[in-house]
């Protein structure tokens, strides 16, 4: 349960981001989860606490097998070119991780197999056999992303281990339905299979305390219970790959990606702690103790985090996590995320490369709405935030009080601070240090704004530019409590805008890297008067309208191409070959061509044409169900294919005495055409 005291603490406390799958760009759908992570860890160290930020990225699993097969490399290959791009990423974001590992490492496949083994000695995994999807065309077995079919929950679209387009849920190998092969769309078949599997069901009531205990936002906790109530199923850990961590004691399974995936997050502390060259120090969290794990993740994955892997920690005798804080999920302009549909923003291609500044994307992200909720990404509302929230209300305070100083004194005049602000100041520390317990991120940066307001008051009503001309000494008061204020933003607004946090604190006479190491305290401690102040520029600049509407076509543009590209690639549904006929069956079939003398619509059929042929030999009536697609005048006198010795079968009322036959489009199903032999006389026969 959240309470509103578990920071500051003097318990070490281990922050990890959901590793992302080193299988392509990062998207701004990332950094919902690695922004405000990054924030927290900021906002962490500014109440003194002792925090490691670690991740890494997640380089097994069908994700990076499906990116290689696409590339044409190998998932080694594939997994080492991401997660270069990933990792490289990061701090042009100013995310800086103690520690950015991958899960291919050897401390990852060491760790993953301790646990596993653990697991095993526990009693905690048995032995199954179990129905999966094989491809007989593509001759493997298709677990997970190579496999799509319906959600057996909802009946949506969904891929093998999840309900990617309806209800999100995690499916187990063998649940989906009507399953077809992801890479060639054919059927596959059931093979029956020996797989391995957690023994979670035992876990039941322990998952139900450890959710009612564990601190984070309430949607982590609420899913997660849900399912708790409908009961746990034991979960299949293996899966029929080549590429993953084997499975100890059988070379022919992997282990699934969700298993050495999450004890990345413990690797990459072991290799922290080797870095920094104390080896034994991951333990401080990961063994029982008073270790913190607060794992950051979004929406999509809380199952994994919520139950999988606290019942993983607890039979293998490792701590639990303390807390776990899902992020909403991201739309873009309104619509659902989706790379094949082009709403996607490429945080490099998209952003960085047009010379955004990043720290006003970590604002938008962090601070636009509350950490549970669908974050709506939208160009207008990103420009409307740094226009309105950071230049117009932050910055202007900022640079009036630094500019005004510097101008007039050069250094930090003489002066106290005013009780009335000294007071806002708390509250300020007050109301964040309450927000990053809730891990509410838009209230801190709602208190910052709140400062900044109080500040542009003060600054309007105190009138320095009239006292100047009267009063120095009086002035020099006004201006020393408008730099404490800018002091105590710098400090504020670091977790968010680090590199501007950076500028001001260096205008404001300091050493700017030492930003960093700011405690939120103080920022009661108005600056030392007689330091030098440099001369202000404003940190913070508007996006110009031009660069907006550029940003906003590049969305419309992809989605444009993104559609087009979809209407060219059809995407052809073949029906499976029906059974095999005899040749003797096939000389059955009498197939003649036929010119259609007459056609009209029957009445009061709506789907009904009654066709007058002349086959040859004769003329016949024949009744087809083409109403709905041509006219009558559109068939009368074409030559088509007919099957002239079908029994007579009455259709609507009338006797019809042979069919026409036609070719469904592809790719417009239900749409059929009668299949012409225009040119031959009638009575010519097919074979
Ligand atoms: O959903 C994903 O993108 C996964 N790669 C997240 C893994 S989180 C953790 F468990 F490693
Ligand atoms: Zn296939």
């Amino acid at each position: 349960m959240i309470k509103l005291n578990n920071y500051p603490t003097k318990d070490p406390v281990l922050v990890t981001c959901g590793l992302p799958y080193a299988s392509g760009q990062m998207h701004i759908g990332h950094l919902r989860t690695y922004v405000p992570a990054d924030v927290f860890v900021r906002l962490l160290k500014k109440m003194r606490v002792d925090v490691t930020f670690v991740c890494g990225s997640d380089t097994h699993g069908t994700p990076v097998l499906v990116k290689a097969e696409e590339e044409g490399l190998t998932p080694k290959e594939t997994y080492q070119k991401y997660h270069k791009i990933l990792a490289d990423t990061f701090p042009k974001l100013n995310i800086f991780f103690d520690n950015y590992a991958h899960t291919d490492t050897d401390e990852n496949k060491h760790r993953t197999l301790q646990i596993v083994q653990t697991l095993i000695d526990n009693g905690h995994i048995y032995a199954k056999e179990i129905e999966t999807p094989f491809c007989d065309t593509c001759g493997r077995s298709q677990p997970d992303r190579f496999v799509r079919g319906e959600c057996p929950y909802c009946g949506k679209d969904a891929r093998g281990d999840e309900c990617d387009q309806g209800c999100g849920r995690y499916l187990e190998p063998g649940l989906i339905l009507n399953p077809r092969c992801a890479v060639c769309d054919n059927p596959t078949r059931p093979i029956t299979r020996k797989h391995q599997f957690l023994k979670l069901s035992a876990f039941e009531d322990f998952i139900g305390d450890f959710l009612k205990n564990v601190d984070g936002t309430k949607n982590a906790r609420n899913f997660a219970l849900g399912w708790v109530k409908e009961g746990l199923r034991d979960w299949c850990i293996t899966r029929d790959l080549d590429w993953g961590i084997k499975f100890p004691g059988d070379d022919s399974l992997v282990l699934y990606v969700w298993v050495d995936a999450p004890i990345g997050y413990m690797s990459s502390t072991e290799q922290w702690a080797k870095k920094i060259g104390k080896p034994k120090e991951w333990e401080k969290f990961w063994k029982p103790g008073n270790g913190r794990l607060v794992h950051y993740i979004g929406l999509d994955i809380v199952q994994h985090h919520c139950i999988f892997w606290p019942a993983m920690l607890k039979g293998s005798d490792y701590n639990l996590p303390f807390a776990i804080v899902a992020s909403g999920m991201v739309k873009i302009e309104g619509h659902n995320f989706s790379r094949g549909r082009g709403y996607v923003v490429w945080v490099q291609e998209d952003y960085l490369d047009r010379g955004l500044d990043p720290d006003y994307l970590r604002y938008y992200i962090a601070s636009y709405t509350s950490q549970t909720k669908d974050l709506d990404f939208s160009w207008d509302a990103f420009a409307d935030k740094v226009n309105n929230e950071l230049v117009a209300t932050l910055g202007n305070f900022l640079y009036r009080g630094i500019h005004f100083t510097h101008k007039h004194f050069g250094e930090v005049p003489k002066g106290t601070l005013d009780s009335k602000l000294k007071k806002e100041l708390e509250k300020a520390i007050e109301t964040i240090t309450n927000a990053v317990n809730e891990y509410e991120l838009k209230k801190v940066a709602d208190e910052v704004l709140r400062i900044a307001a109080v500040g542009n008051e003060y600054f309007q009503s105190q009138q320095p530019w009239k006292l100047v001309k009267e009063d120095m000494e009086k002035t020099g008061e006004v201006l020393f409590n408008a730099l404490a204020l800018a002091k105590a933003l710098a400090i504020f607004i670091e977790p968010f805008l680090p590199s501007a946090a950076e500028e001001i604190w260096a205008q404001l006479g300091n050493e700017a890297a030492t930003i960093h190491e700011s405690l939120l305290d103080d920022a009661l401690t108005p600056p030392v008067v007689g330091t030098k102040i440099i001369k202000p520029k404003p940190v913070i600049s508007k996006i110009d309208e031009d660069l907006l509407a550029e940003l906003k076509e590049i969305i419309s543009n992809r989605v444009a191409a993104a559609s087009a590209a979809q209407s060219s690639e059809v995407e052809i549904k073949l029906a499976p070959i029906k059974e095999t006929i005899s040749f003797d069956d096939f000389q059955k079939i009498d197939l003649r061509a036929g010119k259609i003398l007459t056609c009209e619509k029957v009445p009061k059929k709506d789907r009904l044409l009654l066709l007058e042929v002349d086959i040859g030999t004769e003329t016949r009536t024949i009744v087809t169900g083409l109403a709905d697609q041509y006219k009558p005048e559109e068939l009368t006198g074409m030559t088509a294919l007919f099957l002239v010795n079908l029994e007579t079968k009455k259709i609507g009322g009338i006797e019809s005495h042979g069919m026409v036959i036609a070719i469904e489009k592809g790719d417009e199903p239900g749409r059929w055409l009668p299949v012409t032999v225009d040119g031959v006389p009638p009575g010519s026969k097919a074979a």
